[in-house]
């Protein structure tokens, strides 16, 4: 059913003040697409909501927000020693993650504790630890939001890159996805070169223990959105030329720098934030997180505005100190007035 002027406060993990004009919480897809019918007959602009761990929203979303919340797990064998694993998009990612952990299934376990729906994930293509989502991924299923007519996507038409992805260009807030297919392995294949994640873990590490000792590093690092607001990592990692990346080198030689395959270099946005003095920073009901300086909390009493503004002077501060243009990563949705 669909309910009128619905706070989503605790429906986004920065824990922003905001109400939907419309909301409609649902497992059932005919009534997504009776819900989707029925607001391009009215009108009704569209936001499709997931775990809100990924978003910066405005207090007002006018029309109709949409969650899913088929939460369907299924395993089909592949062959070969492989699983194909079909997960409705309302499923909580971790508990995913646990679910194939406990199985013995390779494949998404560096990818634990990481917040939100699974139906959000294809879409700023989630990785840690050295693992994307688009290592694992075989197909998105979706509704188009225009017609409700239904759709499969590859991995190969999803234009997967760096926390990016097909759904924030072409297909940007114009699909619902209501399914994920990914391909996993029975067969152990532990990816430990990212850090000391080695260090944390014995000789022949189960899916389970990676899973568990990724946590353990994410905890140490990373707010618990439940007990302070944040969006994860605010900032995308910027990547820059090999040219200027070794100009940069040379006035700041412990500078962290990753060399990637087309020859620019990724460098670390937490790095370069926190080289201006501004871990730990708090300005009003909002600040930078004490402990990695890419992450922007929510203290609680704040705005999207006010958070922006913050973002901003980051963004300032590394544009004057190193001439890199950090980029935002959470969406940003709604208006800043009814
Ligand atoms: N660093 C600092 N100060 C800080 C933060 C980081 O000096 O305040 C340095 C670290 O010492 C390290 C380097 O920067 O040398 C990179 O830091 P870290 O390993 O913590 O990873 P990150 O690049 O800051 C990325 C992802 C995270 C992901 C981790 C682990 C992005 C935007 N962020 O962070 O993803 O968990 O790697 O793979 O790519 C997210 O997207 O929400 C997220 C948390």
């Amino acid at each position: 059913m669909i309910r009128s002027d619905v706070d989503l406060s605790s429906a986004n993990t920065l824990g922003l003040p905001c109400r939907a004009e419309r909301f409609l919480a649902t497992d059932d897809i005919g009534s997504v697409r009776d819900a989707l019918r029925q607001a391009v007959k009215q009108g009704w602009p569209l936001t499709v909501l997931g775990g809100g761990s990924n978003l910066v929203l405005h207090p007002w979303l006018p029309g109709l927000v949409l969650q899913p919340t088929f939460t369907n797990l299924r395993f089909e064998e592949a062959g070969q020693g492989e699983v194909l694993v079909h997960v409705g998009a309302g499923l909580n990612w971790h508990v995913l993650v646990e679910a194939l952990a406990e199985r013995d299934l390779w494949g998404i376990e560096n990818l634990a504790l990481i917040p939100g729906h699974c139906g959000a994930a294809p879409i700023q293509n989630i990785g840690a630890y050295g693992v994307e989502l688009a290592d694992v991924l075989e197909q998105v299923h979706l509704l188009h939001l225009e017609d409700g007519r239904e759709a499969i996507l590859g991995r190969d038409d999803c234009a997967f890159g760096y926390r990016d992805s097909i759904f924030k260009h072409a297909l940007e807030n114009r699909v619902v996805i209501t399914r994920l297919v990914l391909r996993v392995s029975k067969r152990a294949q532990p990816r430990l070169d990212y850090g000391d994640l080695a260090s944390r873990l014995p000789a022949a590490p189960s899916a389970s223990d990676v899973a568990a000792a990724v946590s353990a590093v994410r905890r140490e690092k990373l707010p618990d959105p439940a007990v302070l607001g944040n969006a994860g990592s605010f900032f995308k990692n910027p990547v820059v030329s090999a040219e200027k990346a070794r100009m940069l080198l040379s006035r700041n030689p412990g500078m962290p720098h990753f060399p990637l395959a087309d020859g620019n270099v990724k460098l670390a946005a937490g790095w370069l934030i926190d080289q201006c003095g501004l871990k730990g920073l708090r300005e009003g009901h909002v600040g930078i997180h004490d402990r990695q300086a890419l992450v922007l909390v929510h203290h609680g009493g704040g705005s999207a505005t006010e958070l922006l503004a913050l973002a901003q002077r980051v963004v300032g501060e590394v544009q004057a100190r190193f001439d890199v243009t950090l980029e935002r990563e959470p969406r940003l949705m709604g208006e800043t007035a009814r």
